[in-house]
């Protein structure tokens, strides 16, 4: 039996479409299916650093279920067991455990549990929060894709469409010039989305992270085909590929950020790269935070809805500590210990690499 009257609900990490049809069906399943009181909390775990919340009724969830963003704001800074109070003289982010004032934050609103939408980073925060008798249930959201245990987190089919349109429409302007072209996607670690992406956009080459590039194969492939009267080579790389014995390419560093690295210019630097060793001219387009904006797209609203009520399911049945997952299209749940800290990556055996391969997709390798 559930003793739950009051919930919290929260958005961690980086936002992605799709984050307020959560908020919209845990707002919702929670009033109208048990008579719960609902209160968002602003910028993730900073805002209950900081104590800074508002109620959500019925009228607040209105009218959300297309916006892309998350109505109560997020941040990807703010892990309360290392979370930065000051800078030092040097200008390094000095840290501090700060679990035990968002802990006194949550009781003093007297919640019964939170709902903490995000990725690993915030789960991890979440799992940390345990110990506190803070106590949670997660959903699953990345347009990386890369939580483990759940075949599908919400935002990545938003994030495959935008990637896959772009990747066709630099077909055509790719192919008018005899170029190659370079699409940069985002996806740190983990490569589901550019695979996806390049596979559903005909990419000629697709580089992930899981799988070290070659760049003199690379130029033997792009130089092959456009030999052969190809008239163009497109190529979608992830922000986190890297070359064989090489690292990835570091856009900036965020020193108060606990993941403090972000990638992003392999894009560019491949572009130059082939253009001097291929003899072909060569552009490069990075899709960034497009790749997260904007509306979410109907199979996400669906996932999201389907995760929402489940995750407010968990809690009225008592459970607490759990990650909201899809296996093999079912909904269920898996322990958030089991999915903290860690990524899920594209195995270099799975079926979408091999149908790839198939059809002359190079990986580079
Ligand atoms: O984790 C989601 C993600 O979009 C990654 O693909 C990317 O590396 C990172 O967030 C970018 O973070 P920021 O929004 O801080 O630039």
């Amino acid at each position: 039996m559930s003793e739950i009257k009051r919930i919290g609900v929260l958005t961690g990490g980086g936002d992605c479409p799709g984050i307020n049809a959560v908020i919209r069906a845990v707002t919702k399943t929670a009033i109208f299916d048990h008579g719960w009181h609902v209160l968002g909390i602003e910028d993730g775990f900073l805002g209950l650093i900081e104590n800074r919340t508002r109620p959500l009724a019925r009228h607040d969830v209105g009218n959300i279920l297309t916006r892309g963003g998350t109505i109560l704001g997020t941040s990807n800074k703010a892990d309360p067991s290392r979370f930065a109070v000051e800078r030092d003289k040097a200008g390094n982010a000095v840290f501090e455990d700060v679990r035990e004032k968002a802990a006194a934050h949550y009781r003093a609103h007297q919640l019964d549990a939170l709902v903490v939408i995000g990725g690993d980073g915030t789960m991890s925060c979440a799992h940390a929060m345990a110990p506190l008798d803070v106590r949670c249930v997660g959903v699953p959201k990345t347009i990386d894709n890369d939580l483990m245990h759940t075949h599908i987190t919400f935002g990545f089919q938003t994030a495959v469409e935008i990637g896959t349109e772009a990747i066709d429409r630099v077909h055509t302007t790719a192919t008018s010039h005899h170029r190659i072209l370079v699409v940069e996607l985002m996806g740190r670690n983990a490569g589901w989305l550019t695979l996806h992406a390049g596979l559903a956009g005909g990419a000629d080459i697709i580089l992930i992270p899981e799988i070290p590039y070659d760049l003199g194969k690379l130029c033997e492939f792009c130089k092959e085909r456009m030999g052969k009267g190809r008239t163009s080579t497109i190529i979608a790389v992830a922000e986190g590929a890297a070359p064989a014995g090489g690292k990835p390419v570091v856009d900036r560093t965020i020193v108060d950020s606990p993941e403090p690295i972000r990638y992003g210019g392999v894009g560019h630097q491949l572009q130059r790269q082939l253009e001097m060793c291929s003899g072909f001219e060569a552009r490069s387009v990075v899709l960034g935070h497009t790749l997260r904006g904007g509306t979410p797209c109907a199979a996400d609203r669906v996932l999201a809805t389907r995760l929402g009520h489940k995750a407010i399911g968990l809690l009225a049945s008592g459970k607490t500590g759990q990650l909201v997952v899809v296996q093999h299209g079912q909904l269920s749940s898996v322990p958030i210990s089991e999915v903290a800290n860690q990524q899920r990556r594209v195995p270099t055996d799975h079926d979408l690499i091999r149908a790839a391969r198939a059809v002359g997709t190079c990986f580079g390798d």
